[in-house]
């Protein structure tokens, strides 16, 4: 039977004045009844990726978020580290890379709906999980807590991040469907539920009352218990080798209602140095997504597509002992770090065909690679120290550490002179858990290397005033766990046979900003010959042809450092140690039709002709023997 005109336009009416009641126009909520999310009233389940913006130089953004979503993704999961955007207390820097405002446009602009994971504290293997080192300025602060120290500094930072953000919530026009609040907070010892109920006040304050607010934890019983609160959906994390049905159960022990979701789905791993490369296979990785989307999950990739490495950023770990992470977070990727689509990405995508349809459109292929070769010029780091320290040392009796002197990142160079003659071999060494994270010792010449973890004690000869140069790099601040009170340095007394030496001069050293602002090459430094170990500048030029390809950098017979072109900090190599061999070079940082500028700080030992090879792939699973790594 045929529905007679007015009745027609009395359902439409009707049909009208629902959608515009209830629910509201543009929504994005939890359903407890179908356990699922709700987009503007419809059942919903987003595929996501992780992208980390703050690893990947501003003009490769658009590539990689073109790939994903030609991935078939409908999301991303975007982190923003704190310490990237406050490098300073009360000093904000959203510039350039780091127009996180930006990134989130291009992301609307591509269709893609975002999950928003600002923090405070993120882990992400970045740098102290992405808090502020200057937080340790105040020595006893207890991180990740209700010390109102941290409370102070965490509620400035979301004054200025949260109304950035508030306007682009999906409720209020525009693509963020959800927060994360705090990251992983179940796996920190401190459990305390003041600071979590703390951060859920904040966040509501200054994102409203509609935004869905969440957490993600590993899928132990405690880390659900300490990381989860009332009002903050609880979801899990895990990776392929875990039971989908135990660890979506571990999530129905805190969520007996609602929607399935995987915050981190791992589809790779990330490297230590001196470790074997990560790599997870990609026949599991799209099993267990399948396994997964079957039981109308919601999923998001972790870190599958990215990434450019920068220094000062790669975090550590701390499992029985300090491990830095490498300069790549390449991390067995669907994307490669040049942005390239692998094997893993082909597999993953099949997967996501059969649960919703695919964009229409080719993949961009993997681009072309440069690859020259260059020679460089030599010049000894302490005949620079007046450029690279332009405000001279800082005296003190004993040493002090990067915190005490205000020196975030890098490099500071602890100098002094023997108090006596040294004939026969004496031990110049530290204390345990006292070098951080290691130490280049000059007497005269290069003597060895101090090292966290590892050999913390010398033997040296000399005469009564001779200088003694230990220069200290910070290799990471610990970025997971309990340690992440990181501080950097020299943390104890230096002595020679246990009597502690005196009257330092403390340098801290400014070399990113030298680079950034043109020296070497600017002013040629005065050059020094002698034997090539130890701490040096390595400089020189190199043309691009007609277009700026992507490349990476192989360092042979070099041992450890870093790298900078035309200023851009590429990150530390350190082909000794492994896996890592090659560091990549987005080609957005190279010059066309005039010179590339390139310095390397050379820590240990530079080969006698000091050649740099740039090849067309990255080269990661090159891991020395035990026996060798040890002698080193
Ligand atoms: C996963 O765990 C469930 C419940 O413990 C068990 O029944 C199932 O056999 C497990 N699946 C696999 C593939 O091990
Ligand atoms: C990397 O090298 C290590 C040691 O040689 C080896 O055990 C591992 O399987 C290799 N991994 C990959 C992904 O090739
Ligand atoms: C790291 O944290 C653990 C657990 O709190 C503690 O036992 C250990 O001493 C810490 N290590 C360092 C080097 O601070
Ligand atoms: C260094 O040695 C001096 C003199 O023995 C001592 O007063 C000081 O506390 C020591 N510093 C550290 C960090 O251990
Ligand atoms: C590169 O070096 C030249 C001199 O050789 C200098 O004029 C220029 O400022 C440098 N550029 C950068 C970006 O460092």
């Amino acid at each position: 039977r045929r529905m007679g005109l007015p009745a027609l336009t009395l359902l439409l009416v009707a049909r009208l004045l629902h959608t515009q009641a209830s629910p509201p126009v543009r929504s994005f909520q939890l359903d407890y009844e179908e356990d699922c999310f709700r987009k503007d009233g419809a059942p919903f389940r987003y595929i996501s990726g992780s992208i980390h913006y703050a690893r990947v130089p501003r003009p490769a953004w658009r590539d990689r978020l073109l790939k994903m979503y030609m991935s078939g993704l409908s999301a991303v999961q975007v982190y923003i580290p704190w310490n990237y955007h406050e490098p300073l207390p009360g000093v904000y820097d959203f510039a350039g890379d780091r127009d996180v405002e930006a990134f989130l446009d291009l992301t609307a602009e591509l269709g893609l709906l975002v999950i928003l994971r600002p923090g405070p504290y993120i882990c992400a293997e970045w740098e102290m999980g992405g808090l502020p080192a200057w937080l340790l300025w105040k020595p006893d602060i207890i991180l990740r807590s209700s010390d109102p120290a941290y409370l102070a500094a965490v509620d400035s930072w979301l004054h200025v991040l949260l109304p950035k953000i508030k306007p682009r919530l999906y409720q209020h026009g525009g693509n963020i469907i959800s927060v994360q609040v705090e990251n992983e907070y179940g796996s920190y010892y401190a459990c305390d539920y003041g600071y979590l109920r703390h951060l859920l006040g904040s966040f509501r304050a200054l994102l409203g009352s509609e935004v869905l607010l969440f957490t993600t934890d590993g899928t132990r019983a405690e880390e659900l218990r300490c990381g989860t609160l009332q009002g903050l959906y609880a979801t899990v994390d895990f990776g392929p080798g875990s039971n989908v049905t135990e660890a979506f159960g571990a999530q129905r022990q805190v969520e007996p209602k609602g929607p399935l979701v995987n915050s981190e789905y791992y589809t790779g791993w990330l490297d230590y140095w001196g470790e074997a490369h990560a790599s997870t296979s990609s026949v599991r990785v799209a099993q267990g997504l399948e396994d997964m989307l079957q039981l109308g999950a919601s999923i998001n990739m972790q870190s599958p597509f990215l990434q450019l490495p920068s220094l000062p950023w790669p975090g550590a770990d701390f499992k029985d002992q300090y491990k830095p992470v490498t300069t790549s977070y390449d991390y067995d990727a669907p994307l490669s770090e040049a942005g390239d689509p692998t094997e893993k990405l082909f597999a993953i995508r099949t997967v996501i065909s059969k649960f919703q349809p695919l964009p229409v459109g080719p993949m961009p292929p993997a681009t072309p690679k440069y690859h020259p070769s260059l020679s460089l010029q030599y010049a000894d780091l302490l005949d620079v120290l007046d450029v690279l320290c332009p405000s001279g040392p800082i005296q003190s009796q004993f040493p002090l550490t990067f915190e005490a002197i205000k020196q975030i990142h890098g490099f500071v160079l602890y100098r002094t002179q023997l108090p006596r003659d040294v004939l026969d071999p004496a031990t110049l060494g530290a204390p345990p858990h006292s070098i951080c994270d290691r130490g280049y010792v000059m007497l005269q010449k290069y003597r060895g290397t101090l090292e966290r973890d590892g050999q913390t004690a010398l033997h040296v000869t000399g005469s009564t005033g001779d200088t003694l140069d230990v220069l200290l790099e910070n290799m990471g601040r610990i970025s997971f766990g309990a340690n992440i009170s990181d501080f950097k340095g020299l943390l104890g007394n230096l002595s020679l046979d246990s009597s502690p030496l005196r009257n330092w001069l403390i340098y801290p050293l400014a070399i990113d900003t030298a680079v950034q602002q043109g020296w070497p090459h600017a002013a040629l430094p005065k050059l020094s010959s002698g034997d090539r170990a130890g701490p040096a500048f390595y400089t020189g030029t190199f043309e691009t042809p007609g277009i700026a390809w992507d490349t990476f950098v192989k360092f042979p017979g070099w041992s450890k450092g870093q790298l900078w072109i035309n200023g851009f900090n590429l990150g530390r190599y350190w082909p000794l140690r492994g896996p890592q061999q090659t560091l990549f070079v987005p080609g957005s940082v190279l010059h066309i039709g005039r010179p590339n500028n390139i310095t390397v700080l050379e820590l240990e030992g530079a080969p006698s002709t000091p050649l740099l090879l740039f090849l067309d792939r990255p080269l990661f699973n090159r891991t020395l023997s035990h026996s060798t790594a040890a002698t080193e």
